[in-house]
């Protein structure tokens, strides 16, 4: 294995042991199998390809103090592709196989997971899709999981630090009614575009209202959206966002750390009463926003105005690091522990 500077990993893929897949055939399952081709062989016709039958995951493993390694809410992401595999008619992998497979996949890989003092984390990425090929549009009957593991720094340049946002009304990623609940590839297919614009112009990430009314708050890029006001963590509730087990864990937190929580709908009208706001997500851990641009109205609301993170988002950041790398007790059984 090639010396990795631990410190100076961006998000980014890298070459491991192996990976762990598990193939459906004739309406069943089969067996976990290891793999150290990184490659895979598919038929052109093959319906993620042609039509997107295809979802994933994101989760990671952290190296602690003690040298063990805790793996953060696999039960969750579980849960989580079992509804991406229900909202795109794949199969769901039997009960218990994705947490097996996660843990195998990270004790086989148990090398590349960045040492406690680097900060960084072993990437989780398990992904599911179906691969007959076929030509007509109807689910797949045969469907390849795979998960494969990278050490990973932070998301966005710099860590804990505060970056710029821009509202799009450009482009929506999803509807309504729509795809945005499950993590599936054509959400973040119908999101490039204003992620390549938001980038060009400076900003960490593009921000999306609602597709519908564009009054509410939905997400922002690939994290979901929170602001802090009067001793309160508050968070969209939206049909068209992305269930966050990040941010699920953030309003478990602030309870504990004895602030109030609201899921509701955010309108754009109550951003200037925040007085702090943040991105939250497996790769962004959290992310605090320093500005939020209205471009198409004029407008800028800001949730920093030293350019540091606010007191709450860093306290609840600390929290939440703390229990992923063992540093303090996971009173919410959190973590599984090799
Ligand atoms: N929203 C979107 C669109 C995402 O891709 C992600 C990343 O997984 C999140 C939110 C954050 O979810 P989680 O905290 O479960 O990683
Ligand atoms: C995650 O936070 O796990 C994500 O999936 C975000 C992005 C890398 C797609």
């Amino acid at each position: 294995m090639a010396e990795i500077n631990w410190s100076e990993l961006g998000f980014g893929y890298m070459k491991t042991n192996g990976n762990v897949r598990c193939e459906y055939h004739n309406g069943s399952w089969g067996a976990l199998e290891w793999h150290t081709d990184e490659y895979i062989q598919m038929h052109m016709a093959a319906t993620c390809l042609h039509y997107g039958q295809e979802a994933f995951e994101g989760m990671k493993a952290f190296r602690g103090k003690d040298g063990k390694i805790r793996i953060f809410r696999i039960e969750e992401n579980a849960k989580r592709m079992d509804s991406s595999c229900d909202g795109i008619c794949m199969p769901r992998l039997p009960e218990g196989r994705f947490k097996e497979a996660v843990i195998e996949v990270v004790k086989k890989n148990a090398e590349f997971i960045p040492p406690y003092e680097s900060g960084a984390a072993l990437y989780i990425r398990p992904v599911l899709f179906g691969y007959t090929p076929q030509i007509g549009v109807s689910p797949a009957n045969d469907y390849l999981f795979i998960i494969f593991v990278s050490p990973v720094g932070p998301y966005f340049k710099g860590g804990f630090a505060t970056t710029p946002y821009v509202i799009t009304r450009k482009y929506d990623r999803s509807a309504p009614l729509g795809t945005g609940i499950y993590k599936v590839g054509g959400n973040y297919a119908a999101s490039l575009r204003a992620h390549v614009e938001a980038h060009e112009k400076g900003y960490s990430s593009e921000f999306y209202l609602d597709a519908k009314e564009k009054k509410y708050i939905d997400e922002c890029g690939a994290a979901n959206f929170f602001g802090i006001k009067n001793n309160t963590y508050v968070t969209p509730k939206s049909t068209s966002i992305l269930p966050s087990i990040t941010n699920k864990s953030l309003m478990q937190l602030a309870e504990d750390l004895g602030l109030k929580v609201e899921r509701r709908p955010i309108a754009e009208d109550e951003l200037p009463t925040f007085e702090e706001a943040g991105a939250c997500g497996t790769a962004a851990v959290i992310s605090p926003i320093s500005r939020l641009d209205d471009l198409d109205n004029n407008k800028s609301y800001v949730f920093s105005k030293d350019g540091k993170p606010g007191p709450v988002s860093t306290m609840l950041y600390k929290k939440l690091r703390a229990i992923q790398y063992g540093d303090e007790e996971d009173i919410h059984n959190w973590n599984t522990v090799l």
